[in-house]
C-alpha cells in the first residue's frame, strides 16, 4: 500500500517537472547542483579544516593561519591544491602575522571533496578565486 502510494506521489511529481523543459527549469537545476557542491564544501571544511582554521576562517593568530583575505586561497590552483594534497611547514607570513607550523597532508581526501572545500572557501570569506575542477585535483596527485 505504502509502496503504491510513493509510486502515485512520484509519478505525479514526474507529471508536474515534465510539462515543460523550460529554460527556467534547466537554470534552476544548474543553481541545485552548484548549490550542493557549496554545502558539500562547507561540510567538508567543517569536518577537516574548522579545527584548525575556524568556522569564520580568521584561523588562531601566531598558530593556525586566517583563510579569510588569504592570498593563497584567492591565488595559483596548483600550490593551492598541493597544499591540501602534500601538507605544508615552514615559516609564511599572512596578513602581517607570522606562523611557522605544520599542516598535514589531506590527500586522503577525494579530487571532488577537495576542489569542493577549496571553491567553499574561494568563493566567500574575502577570497575569490575561479572554480576548480575534480580533474585538476587529481592531475596533481
Ligand atoms: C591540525 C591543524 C590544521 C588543519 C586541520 C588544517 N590546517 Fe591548513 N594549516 C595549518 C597550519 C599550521 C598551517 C601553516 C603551516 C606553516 O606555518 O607553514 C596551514 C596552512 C594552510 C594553508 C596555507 C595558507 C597560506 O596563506 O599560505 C592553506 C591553504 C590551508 N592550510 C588549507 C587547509 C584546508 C583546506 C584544510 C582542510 C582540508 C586545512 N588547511 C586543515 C593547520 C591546519
Amino acid at each position: 500500500m505504502l509502496k503504491l502510494l510513493m509510486a502515485i506521489v512520484i509519478a505525479i511529481g514526474f507529471m508536474g517537472c515534465g510539462s515543460s523543459g523550460s529554460k527556467k527549469e534547466t537554470v534552476s537545476a544548474v543553481e541545485t547542483v552548484k548549490s550542493t557542491e557549496k554545502h558539500v564544501g562547507e561540510l567538508a571544511y567543517k569536518r577537516h579544516c574548522n579545527a584548525c582554521h575556524q568556522k569564520d576562517a580568521g584561523g588562531i593568530p601566531g598558530m593556525y593561519p586566517p583563510l579569510a583575505n588569504n592570498k593563497v586561497i584567492s591565488g595559483d590552483k596548483k600550490p593551492l591544491i598541493d597544499i591540501v594534497l602534500n601538507g605544508m611547514s615552514g615559516e609564511i607570513e599572512v596578513n602581517g602575522e607570522k606562523y611557522n607550523g605544520v599542516m598535514a597532508s589531506y590527500r586522503n581526501l577525494s579530487d571532488k571533496e577537495i576542489a569542493d572545500v577549496l571553491n567553499y572557501l574561494r568563493t566567500g570569506f574575502g577570497n575569490s578565486g575561479d572554480e576548480i575542477l575534480p580533474n585538476e585535483v587529481k592531475e596533481l596527485r
